[in-house]
């Protein structure tokens, strides 16, 4: 587990640092400018959602902070050090999941616990609470193989979330969790953070849960990805997830960022 001054982050610096950061990809037809120079900090214990147009660039940027691909120009740091490959208690849920195929759901949990040298006594109550959270506690030795594109991303959720880093990167992390679920996650997700005091920058088309876990969401535009606009969310905490939707400055703020999202492509889940 983080220490303790690993949660605060070094020295106050931001979390995370991106200055004027761009991104491109080789492609067959030359070279893609995908990140047009792009500066954000997330700073500790801030939960930032990024929100913007299917292939805008936002899996792009995570990828980047997470040191799996290279920025062209500017810098990008993690807790004051620049970002050259992937950082330490960094935590990254992909917006595809990456469960190992040879291990159960249990298995797969495990990992997150092994890297954060969690001994095995305490691994075994941590993954039966997740497994009960997670609703998968009948599928334990399954194979991801034999479970549904939903229960995959449980697992994903309860590997992450069994680690615990200090800063999590979730890409889509709900997508594609049936609603009753998402609302559980959601609610897990606060719970964790306002606890724990961790860093995250997560990636949604959903606006309306964008506004329910933020506290800031960062607007973009479409390819190359630039910020088009930054909301404040300034609704009380802990948040009720299911009463705030009948909350007028929650409806606000979602009317608020479909109108900076523009009128591109509406952005469906
Ligand atoms: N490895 C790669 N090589 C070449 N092009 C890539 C690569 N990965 C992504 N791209 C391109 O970069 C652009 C942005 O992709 P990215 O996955 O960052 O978008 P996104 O905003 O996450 O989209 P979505 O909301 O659909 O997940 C797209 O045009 C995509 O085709
Ligand atoms: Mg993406």
């Amino acid at each position: 587990m983080a220490s303790r001054d690993e949660i605060r982050g070094a020295g106050g610096a931001p979390r995370i640092l991106l200055d004027n950061v761009s991104v491109s990809y080789a492609t067959q037809r030359g070279r893609l400018l995908v990140v047009d120079r792009v500066s954000l900090a997330v700073d500790r214990a801030e939960f930032v959602v990024l929100v913007g147009p299917s292939g805008c660039g936002k899996s792009t940027i995570l990828r980047a902070i997470a040191g799996l691909n290279a920025a062209e120009s500017g810098i990008i740091s993690v807790d004051g050090k620049k970002v050259d490959g992937p950082p330490e208690h960094i935590g990254f849920m992909f917006q595809r999941d990456t469960l190992l195929p040879w291990l159960t759901v249990r298995g797969n949990i495990e990992v997150g616990l092994e890297l954060a040298g969690v001994p095995s006594a305490q691994r075994t109550t941590r993954i039966a609470d997740l497994l009960t959270l997670l609703r998968l506690s009948e599928f334990h030795d399954a194979y991801p193989a034999q479970l549904s594109g939903g229960m995959r991303h449980r697992v994903s959720l309860g590997r992450m979330l069994a680690y615990q880093p200090a800063v999590m990167l979730m890409d889509e992390p709900f997508g594609a969790l049936d609603f009753q679920t998402k609302a559980v996650m959601g609610r897990e997700l606060l719970r964790i953070w306002e606890t724990e005091r961790r860093s995250i920058l997560f990636v949604t088309h959903d606006i309306e849960e964008a506004v329910a876990l933020a506290d800031r969401v960062l607007v973009f535009s479409p390819r190359p990805a630039r910020i088009v606009a930054e909301h404040r969310i300034d609704l009380a905490r802990p948040r009720n997830l299911q009463q705030l939707r009948t909350d007028p400055a929650f409806t606000a703020y979602t009317s608020a960022i479909w109108e900076t999202l523009g009128d591109g492509e509406p952005v469906s889940a």
